[in-house]
């Protein structure tokens, strides 16, 4: 029998939404919103207001590509958490409107598990392998780092984390330095494709266990492009592809050094990558090498399910359906992350 979810995603800056039935995906819609730009991040204001005129079109999109109309839906699962407060409210007040007038079950979702669960979405007709419980997630993201055992959808036991940057702040932030606009990940990789990683050389800042810490590579960058401007004012432009890929190939080494760790300390060998940052080609070439070698099976999200969308948070929606986990007309958005875990219970 079919199960038909509607995900809605409004954290951030882009507003999606998904129609999957059941693990499959029938439509996948994101409207990015370039009003941030030009002011080098995102600015939270003009992302709610963004996501209130993009959400209706968005939606609809998404029910008209899945050619699944509202009175089918079985239920309606969004974000709550964590994001921006501002944008979360737009996607929570639509799917509490949403689930109201259907006479729906309404389900919140936390960014974070979806990020991991979407390894469990396919497409109609595709026939994919999932990571088995306990498997070990690289989560990526521009507001986390983490080194996750997936116990199981919402048993998410946090072995690492960043002590102080993200991942993907470590790469919008040194991207900035160079002078590229923001969001800097995607263009640091696209320069370093061009661009020698073993050009320059920058520290692996030391952080205890499988915790990460990057904001010392920031600084590095910072200084070493300061004195290297005062010798050389066009230092940057002529050497930004080795940069990009000097940086680029730190940060996945970082990433990489930590993650060997955590599987030689648990045992487990089916290891997948989660995030915005999975999108990076370093990262996910990094990631075939070592089941190339064999050293561990690697999971990699389709690019499409890297950065955030809507069908991750449908597809963790479907497997609280299934836990009859549902949430009230009092759900409340948060910020912060207070762990993985998406329980609402
Ligand atoms: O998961 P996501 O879309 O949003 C959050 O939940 O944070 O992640 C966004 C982050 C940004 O920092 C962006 O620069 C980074 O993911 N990113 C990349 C790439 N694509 C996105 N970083 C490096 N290489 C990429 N190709
Ligand atoms: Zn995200």
């Amino acid at each position: 029998m079919a199960t038909y979810i509607l995900g809605i995603e409004s954290s951030c800056d882009d507003t999606s939404a998904a129609v999957i039935d059941g693990t499959c995906i029938l439509s996948n819609v994101i409207a990015n919103q370039d009003v941030h730009r030009k002011f080098g991040g995102v600015v939270p204001e003009l992302a709610s207001r963004a996501h209130q005129q993009n959400i209706i079109p968005v939606i609809d999109r998404a029910l008209s590509i899945a050619n699944i109309n509202k009175n089918q839906q079985h239920a309606v699962a969004f974000t709550n958490g964590p994001g921006l407060l501002g944008s979360l409210l737009v996607g929570t007040s639509f799917a509490k409107a949403f689930a109201l007038a259907l006479d729906i079950p309404l389900i919140q979702i936390d960014h974070i598990n979806a990020h991991v669960l979407a390894h469990f979405l396919h497409a109609k007709d595709e026939d994919k392998k999932v990571p088995e419980f306990p498997f070990l997630c690289l989560l990526v993201s521009g507001g986390h780092t983490q080194i996750v055992k997936v116990n199981d959808y919402f048993n998410l036991e946090i072995l690492g984390s960043t002590i102080d940057d993200a991942a993907g702040e470590a790469f919008d932030k040194t991207a900035k330095i160079i002078g590229l606009p923001y969001p800097g990940g995607p263009l640091i990789d696209k320069y370093a494709k061009e661009g020698n990683p073993k050009r320059f050389k920058f520290p692996h800042p030391s952080a205890p266990g499988l915790n990460f810490s990057f904001s010392g590579l920031k600084t590095s960058v910072l200084y070493f492009l300061r004195d290297e401007l005062k010798k050389d004012p066009d230092f940057i432009t002529e050497n930004r592809n080795d940069l990009c890929a000097s940086v680029q190939k730190t940060i996945v080494d970082i990433l990489m050094g930590k993650l060997e760790k955590a599987v030689k300390q648990t045992g487990i060998t089916q290891v997948a990558v989660a995030g915005g940052v999975s999108a990076n080609s370093a990262l996910r070439n990094a990631f075939i090498a070592k089941q190339e070698a064999g050293e561990w099976e690697s999971f990699i999200p389709k690019f499409e399910f890297c950065t955030d969308n809507a069908a991750m948070i449908a597809v963790t929606g479907y497997f609280k359906y299934l836990n009859k986990d549902f949430s009230s007309q009092d759900s409340t958005p948060y910020s912060r992350s207070k762990n993985v875990s998406g329980n609402s219970k």
